[in-house]
């Protein structure tokens, strides 16, 4: 027998014990496990087999490590089929996250007891494939088709009462899983209740398939696992049982086949890697329960507002107690959301707007602060003024951040006495709800400052990436360019509308002119006019028909104008009629024949110049691994999930016809289209940016 199911007897029960840290993954090892402990039970003279796991949770699901490999038998659909065919009674108790292959083993178990903390669903879709263990055939029978495709389709996890309700769960019961699991087996045992398998349960009624399956689509902007999930779900009301398993199979092994699978599962990882850096390792985080926040505009309100909800204290600075008190509407103001939703109550929302936040426009008010984050005008005037108070009153040790977007970290840290405390925290609006942030280690960035902003983004629920100095850091940095290279088609005669219909058809939220509209059209004029100021280099393409719209007052969304026209509201954005004679004028001014774009060449471009540019991030070491660059798109720029990332995207794409596209662009215009070293290595190499990741992770 492997280790990774423990055997027991107690009575007429068998128990076995899942123990396969850290969360019970149902790999070769628990799958073999789990065929011989069954065999064993059998000749052992059992009654009854009871099935839980040890530590954190019971089963959290296949071992996804394992997926894109050949199966090894036995695959996990036979071991659950083995479990329901035993003639003993099979009884599960869970606890922790009974997810996926974890929840399909239970349900093919007889009975159910859980504890009242456990949860219990069917990931997978969001793992781009769907439940290949019986899940789409057993839930429906269980629970019915509806809450199956609700489950299924959204991956969403249920609460041990819900689970109860839905007829997933038997009984909740307080208490170690192996005692209430033996206690509940036993009193299966006294009363003789009968084995259940639900494959023998009645067929599920049908819904109006077609309908969801549509509708699962178009929420999913592309992502074909929810929708395929549909069709498996589908036959549990058309087929027998053991033909129904057999279609989910088929279907299961079809998309494991795609790239998306591999995107989604290139996400699961890089997720949780991207927090793990080989320099934080063994270095703690300095303490951090409260913090200092200057500026209470938009960004400043929402950092402050993620804080409180996360339990830290927050002092906010202002230039006037009136700005104080707009600063303090703006937080009361998310907090109210937070409320409305129901993550905090009515108590809580009094305690953080009256007792958790100060307001304050001294800067005393910060001396006790263990991180204090400036997110005051884009000015470096301005910052390097709050600097210089912040060194001369925050206290030793004090973490000093700055929420610049743009700004050299450097200078800032360098107007102070104290270099080595002060860093970059780049959050990205509206901060209490976007989930990345960037952790800019500018040169003399001391270890535990970097571990202190990696420790605040966890606290604060966010994806934290750590970034080098550069002119927009990883995120911004990126996509400087590829809005440059949708520009650039415009010139030469894409229009916004067909481009940003082409990049929400590749699955981004907003395509480029959209999520301009949204930002503010102020936000990259003012950044065009300084890169004017500074002096653009002699082959750089510039335009200035967006600069034409700010000049006459539109904005975007906030004032009602932009690329679009959003007089319908937000949702029902039209073209704005006036930007096409804008962007005409500008190409007969510059002499440029506007030709035809096929969407496919925009995505092309589009895409090219951004993973063009993202190589060249990694090169320099702005971004340390491929991952790094790939994380700050899923999180901060909309870049759709299920295609893994830009460099995720690139490798699955292939580099060396990436490269050739690129190198043919260059011969149009080579001081855009540069092709960035890594890539022309990886290329000649043979190798791809996941190598890279690899080799950071060995
Ligand atoms: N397979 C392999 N490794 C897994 C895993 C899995 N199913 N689930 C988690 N892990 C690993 C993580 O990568 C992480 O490893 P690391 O420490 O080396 O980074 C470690 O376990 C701990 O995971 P988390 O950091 O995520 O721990 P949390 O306590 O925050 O969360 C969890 C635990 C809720 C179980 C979360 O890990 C999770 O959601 N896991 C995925 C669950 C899932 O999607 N299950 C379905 C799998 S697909 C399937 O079952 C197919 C079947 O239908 C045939
Ligand atoms: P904002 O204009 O909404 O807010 C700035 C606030 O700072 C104002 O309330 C102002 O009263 C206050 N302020 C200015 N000087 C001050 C001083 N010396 N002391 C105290 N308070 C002062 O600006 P926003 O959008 O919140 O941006 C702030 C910073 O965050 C900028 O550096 C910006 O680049 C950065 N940022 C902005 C993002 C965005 O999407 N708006 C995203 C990420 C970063």
């Amino acid at each position: 027998m492997t280790d990774a199911i423990g055997y027991e007897r107690i009575g007429d029960i068998a128990i076995l014990k899942a123990q396969n840290p850290p969360v019970n993954a149902l790999g070769y090892d628990v799958r073999i496990g789990l065929m011989q402990a069954m065999d064993r039970a059998e000749a052992d003279g059992a009654k009854a087999v009871l099935i839980y796991g040890d530590g954190a949770t019971y089963f959290a699901g296949a071992d996804i490590r394992e997926f894109g490999q050949t199966p090894r038998e036995p695959i996990l659909p036979d071991v659950c089929d083995r479990i329901e065919a035993s003639p003993l009674l099979v009884v599960s108790a869970m606890h922790g996250t009974a997810l996926g292959g974890g929840l399909e083993v239970a349900l093919s178990t007889h009975y159910r007891i859980a504890v009242p903390s456990a949860k219990v669903g069917l990931p997978e879709v969001l793992l781009g494939i769907l439940p290949g263990a019986g899940g789409t055939q057993r839930l429906p029978r269980v629970a019915g088709v509806e809450a199956a495709l609700d489950l299924i389709t959204t991956g969403r996890h249920v609460k041990a009462d819900e689970a109860l309700k839905l007829g997933i769960v038997d009984k909740i019961e307080d208490g170690e899983p192996r005692e209430i699991g033996l206690a509940y087996t036993q009193e299966l045992l006294d009363r003789n209740a009968p084995r259940r398998p639900v494959s023998e349960m009645s067929t599920p009624a049908p819904v109006d398939f077609d309908a969801v399956h549509d509708a699962v689509l178009k929420k999913g902007r592309g992502q074909l696992s929810p929708a395929t999930a549909v069709r498996a779900v589908q036959a549990a009301t058309e087929l027998p049982f053991k033909q129904g398993l057999a279609r989910e199979r088929e279907l299961f092994m079809e998309l494991m086949n795609t790239d998306q699978r591999e995107g989604l599962i290139h996400a699961f990882f890089s997720e949780r890697a991207v927090g793990k850096l080989p320099e934080l390792k063994g270095v703690d985080p300095r303490p951090l329960n409260a913090i200092g926040v200057i500026g209470g505009g938009t960004m400043g309100a929402g950092i402050a507002t993620a804080a409180l909800l996360a339990g830290l204290t927050v002092t906010m600075l202002e230039m006037s107690p009136e700005a104080a008190e707009a600063a303090k509407g703006r937080i009361a103001g998310n907090l109210q959301g937070a409320l409305k939703r129901g993550k905090i109550s009515a108590e809580q929302f009094e305690t953080l707007t009256e007792q958790a936040l100060t307001l304050a426009t001294d800067y005393a008010a910060l001396k006790d602060a263990d991180l204090v984050i400036e997110a005051v005008f884009e000015e470096m005037d301005v910052k390097k003024k709050v600097f210089t108070q912040l060194d001369e009153i925050c206290k030793p040790g004090a973490v000093l951040a700055t929420n610049t977007s743009y700004l050299d970290v450097n200078e800032i840290a360098a107007i102070t006495k104290r270099p080595a405390d002060v860093i970059g925290l780049h959050f990205f609006s509206p901060a209490h709800v976007m989930k990345l942030l960037e952790v800019v280690v500018a040169d003399q960035t001391a270890p535990d400052v970097v571990a202190t902003g990696f420790a605040l983004g966890k606290r604060l629920g966010k994806i934290s990436v750590r970034a080098g100095v550069c002119d927009g850091f990883i995120g911004n940095r990126i996509l400087s360019t590829y809005r440059t290279c949708a520009d650039h088609m415009i010139l030469d005669g894409a229009s916004p509308y067909q481009i940003d219909a082409a990049l929400e058809a590749f699955g981004f939220a907003m395509g480029p002119f959209a999520v301009a509209d949204l930002a503010g059209l102020d936000i990259g004029w003012a950044v065009r006019k300084r890169k004017r100021a500074e002096g653009l280099h002699p082959q750089a393409r510039d335009s200035t028909y967006a600069d034409k719209l700010c000049e006459d007052g539109h904005f975007g969304q906030k004032t009602g104008k932009g690329y679009y026209d959003y007089a319908a509201g937000p949702k029902a954005r039209v073209p704005n009629p006036d930007v096409m004679p804008l962007i005409e004028a500008e190409r007969a001014a510059q002499g440029i024949a506007p030709r035809d774009f096929t969407d496919e060449e925009i995505l092309r471009r589009y895409m090219a110049s951004m993973v063009n540019e993202a190589a060249k991030v990694v090169g320099e070491g702005i971004a340390r691994r491929p991952l790094d660059v790939d994380m700050t798109l899923l999180f901060g720029y909309g870049f759709p999930r299920y295609r893994g990332g830009p460099l995720k995207w690139a490798d699955l794409q292939g580099l060396p016809d990436l490269l050739k596209d690129i190198k043919s662009y260059a011969q149009e215009d080579p001081y855009f289209w540069e092709p960035a070293p890594l890539l022309e290595k990886l290329v000649a190499e043979g190798r791809t940016f996941d190598d890279l990741n690899k080799e950071a992770a060995a």
